[in-house]
C-alpha cells in the first residue's frame, strides 16, 4: 500500500502511477498517469488540464515549446475526455502552487499523450456539485453522477462500513450465509413483489422482505450465529428513507437473551463507527421503553437531540366546559400538548402552525402563551381559571412559553405533535450537535387495527413475548423487541424469537391466521420448529440509513449506486418497463385492465 491507502500500480501502457499520487518523491522522475479531464484551461499558449482518477486530481501542462502534436491534443481536450499522458513531473512554482490539492505543489510536463476515449458534453458538470441538477437527470446518467467526487465518497464509506461490520462478526464468530431472493412470502408489513414461474403458471416466488424465518432456520439447523449483508424487497410508499429495493445487515443468535443480543449489538456499531470515522458512541446505549417514548415524545423514534418533550393533560380536562376537549375526552381521547417555550411568534405563524397540525391530520390545534396565572389564547375565555393553572403546571410554563394542544385519538394526537416538536425544533434552532442513539424496549406485541378490526404485530409475528401469554388480553403482552433509533431515525428491529410451536400457534391465532393459514404459509417453520429449536434471536439494520446518517445525506439515494427515484422507476435503464407478448404468453399470464 502506497501513502494514499491504494495500492502501487503495475506499469502498464496506459499509466504507471496514480494522479494523487504525482508527490515530492516522483519530482524529476517521468510519470504516466490516466484519468478523465476533469477540467481544462487555456493560458498564455499553455493548456493545464486536472486529470482525475479515482485517487485525486493532478495538473498536466501542455506546452508547445516541448511537443507540439501533443499540445494540439491538449488544446482539442474536452471535459471527461480520457486520456493516458506521459511526461516529467515538476515542482510549480509558488506563485501557481493550488493549496487544495494534494498534489498542488506539483505537474507533469506533458510529452506524450494518448485520447483513449472521448465524450460527449455531459448533461451536467461533473466538477462542481451544485444542487440546482435535478435527481432525474442525475439518476438517468447515474454513471456520470457517480463520478462526482461526493458521490464516490459515500460509495466508499459505505465500503468501509461494511467492511467493518464483516470484521467485527468474524470476529465475534458470526457466519455469512446466503438466503435465497427467490422464496416465499415474509410478513413485515409490506406488499411481495412476485415473480412468475414460467413452469407452473399461476405460481409465483415472492422476492424476500427480509431473511427472517430462513435465519431462524438456520438456527434451527445449528449455525448459533449468523449474519448477512442482503438485499430486501418491499413494495411500499417510497420517501427519503425507503426504497423498494434495499439492504440490511440481517444477524440472528442462539441461546441468547435480549441482553446478548444488545450487548453485541453496541459494541459492533461503536467498532464500525470507529473503524470509519463516525460519530463516538458511548457504550451502554440508553434505553426508553416504548410506553415512555410514546408518552414523553409521541412516536417510537424519538430524536433525544431535543428536549420539547410532550404532556398528556388529560386529567387536567376531564371536566372541561370547552366542547372540543370535553367531546374528545369524553370519546376515550386524550388530550396532549407541548410547552415550545418561550416563543415570540407572530399570528400568521400560529396560523402556519394549525395548517400543518391540520396536514398531519389534527382536527385543530389550540396555542396559548402563558400569562400570568393564565394564557394569552382565544381559546383562553373557554377555559376555567382552576384549569388554565392546572395546565400551566403540569405543562411547566413560565411567562411566555408557547403551549399547543391536540385533542384526538391517541396515535393522532402523539403522531401529530410528535412531528411538530421535530419542526420546531428545527425552525428554533433547538437541535444539539451530540449525536443520540436510544434502544426502544418493551414493545407491545400487538396493536389494534380498527379498519379490519384485528390484532396486527407491532413487530412481526415471529416475536416472543417477554411473559405467558394470555390470550385474553392481547393488548397487554410486551414483546421481547428492540429498536435502534438514531436522532430520531430507526435504524434497525429486531427481537427474541418464538422457539415453540405451540405458541407461534397462538400468536397466528391472536393475529388472525387460522390454523389452516398458518399450515399453508408457515408450515415449513412450524415443522422446524418440531425438531430442536433453540432460543434465539436477532435484528436486521437498515444499511442504506446507517451510511445515509454517517454522510449526513438527505436520502438513503444518495448512497445507493443506482437507485430508484421517488415514484420507485430508474430513469436510468427505463425500469419498470412492458415486456413482450411472448413472455407473457409463456409465463400463462394475460393483462387485465386496471378498475
Ligand atoms: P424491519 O422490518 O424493522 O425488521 O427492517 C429492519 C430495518 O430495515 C430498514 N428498512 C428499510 N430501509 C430502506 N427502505 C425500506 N423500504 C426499508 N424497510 C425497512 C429499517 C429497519 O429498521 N426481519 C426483521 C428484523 C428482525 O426481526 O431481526 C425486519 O426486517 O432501517
Ligand atoms: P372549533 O370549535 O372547531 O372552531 O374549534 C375551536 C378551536 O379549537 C380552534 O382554535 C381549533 O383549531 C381548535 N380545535 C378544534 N379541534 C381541535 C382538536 N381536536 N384539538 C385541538 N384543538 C382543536
Amino acid at each position: 500500500m502506497t501513502a494514499t491507502g491504494f495500492p502501487a500500480l503495475r506499469p502498464n501502457g496506459y499509466r504507471d502511477a496514480w494522479c494523487g499520487q504525482v508527490l515530492d518523491d516522483r519530482v524529476g522522475s517521468p510519470v504516466r498517469v490516466a484519468g478523465w479531464v476533469h477540467r481544462r484551461r487555456d493560458h498564455g499558449g499553455l493548456v493545464f488540464v486536472d486529470l482525475r482518477d479515482r485517487t485525486g486530481l493532478v495538473q498536466l501542462v501542455f506546452d508547445p515549446e516541448t511537443a507540439k502534436a501533443v499540445f494540439q491534443l491538449g488544446h482539442e481536450l474536452r471535459a471527461e475526455d480520457v486520456v493516458s499522458a506521459a511526461g516529467e513531473v515538476v515542482r510549480r512554482s509558488p506563485e501557481t502552487v493550488n493549496p487544495e490539492l494534494p498534489t498542488g505543489e506539483f505537474e507533469v510536463r506533458v510529452a506524450e499523450a494518448t485520447l483513449l476515449a472521448d465524450a460527449d458534453t455531459p448533461p451536467f458538470e461533473i466538477e462542481s456539485f451544485s444542487g440546482e441538477v435535478g435527481e432525474e437527470a442525475r439518476l438517468r446518467h447515474r454513471y456520470l453522477d457517480l463520478r462526482r467526487e461526493r458521490m464516490r465518497r459515500a460509495l466508499e464509506l459505505r465500503h468501509g462500513v461494511v467492511r467493518a461490520m464483516r470484521q467485527f462478526f468474524d470476529q465475534e464468530g458470526f457466519v455469512e450465509v446466503e438466503t435465497p431472493m427467490l422464496s416465499r412470502s415474509t410478513p413485515e408489513g409490506a406488499r411481495d413483489f412476485l415473480v412468475p414461474w414460467r413452469r407452473e403458471p399461476g405460481s409465483f416466488f415472492a422476492l424476500p422482505q427480509s431473511p427472517q424465518l430462513f435465519k431462524q432456520l438456520l438456527m434451527i439447523a445449528g449455525f448459533e450465529r449468523y449474519y448477512q449483508v442482503v438485499r430486501c424487497f418491499r413494495d411500499e410508499d417510497q420517501r427519503a428513507d425507503r426504497q423498494l429495493d434495499f439492504t440490511q445487515l440481517d444477524l440472528e443468535m442462539s441461546f441468547v437473551e435480549v441482553e446478548d443480543v444488545i450487548d453485541v449489538n453496541e459494541r459492533m456499531l461503536a467498532h464500525v463507527f470507529e473503524q470509519v470515522g463516525g460519530p463516538r458512541i458511548e457504550l451502554p446505549i440508553p434505553r426508553l421503553p416504548y410506553a415512555e417514548a410514546l408518552e414523553r415524545y409521541g412516536t417510537d423514534r424519538p430524536d433525544l437531540r431535543f428536549d420539547l418533550e410532550l404532556a398528556d393533560v388529560t386529567d387536567e380536562l376531564r371536566e372541561t366546559e370547552f366542547k372540543v376537549f370535553r367531546a374528545t375526552v369524553d370519546g376515550g381521547g386524550i388530550v396532549k400538548a407541548l410547552n415550545a417555550g418561550p416563543r415570540d411568534i407572530p399570528r400568521s405563524a400560529l396560523d402556519g402552525l394549525i395548517a400543518r397540525a391540520q396536514e398531519l391530520g389534527a382536527k385543530g390545534l389550540v396555542w396559548a402563551f402563558r400569562e400570568g396565572d393564565g394564557w394569552r389564547s382565544p381559546t383562553a375565555k373557554f377555559l376555567s381559571a382552576a384549569e388554565l393553572s392546572a395546565l400551566n403546571r403540569r405543562l411547566d410554563a413560565v411567562d411566555g412559553d408557547l403551549l399547543l394542544l391536540v385533542a384526538d385519538r391517541p396515535p393522532i394526537a402523539n403522531a401529530v405533535l410528535a412531528q411538530l416538536r421535530v419542526e420546531l425544533a428545527e425552525r428554533f434552532e433547538l437541535i444539539g450537535d451530540a449525536e443520540r442513539f436510544v434502544w426502544i424496549v418493551d414493545w407491545p406485541m400487538f396493536d389494534w387495527n380498527d379498519e379490519e378490526s384485528r390484532w396486527d404485530p407491532l413487530h412481526h409475528p415471529f416475536t416472543a413475548p417477554q411473559r405467558e401469554l394470555d390470550p385474553e388480553q392481547p393488548g397487554e403482552a410486551v414483546a421481547a423487541a428492540y429498536d435502534m433509533v438514531w436522532n430520531g431515525q430507526e435504524m434497525g428491529g429486531g427481537s427474541i424469537r418464538i422457539a415453540d410451536r405451540e405458541l407461534q400457534q397462538r400468536v397466528f391465532e391472536t393475529i388472525g391466521i387460522g390454523a389452516e393459514e398458518a399450515e399453508e404459509r408457515f408450515g415449513f417453520l412450524l415443522e422446524a420448529l418440531r425438531y430442536g429449536a433453540p432460543p434465539h434471536g436477532g435484528i436486521a439494520y437498515g444499511l442504506d440509513r446507517i451510511v445515509q446518517r454517517l454522510v449526513g445525506a438527505d436520502s438513503i439515494r444518495d448512497v445507493i449506486a443506482f437507485p430508484k427515484t421517488a415514484s420507485g422507476a430508474d430513469p436510468l435503464t427505463g425500469a419498470p418497463a412492458p415486456v413482450d407478448e411472448a413472455q407473457l404468453r409463456e409465463l400463462g399470464i394475460q393483462l387485465r385492465r386496471r378498475g
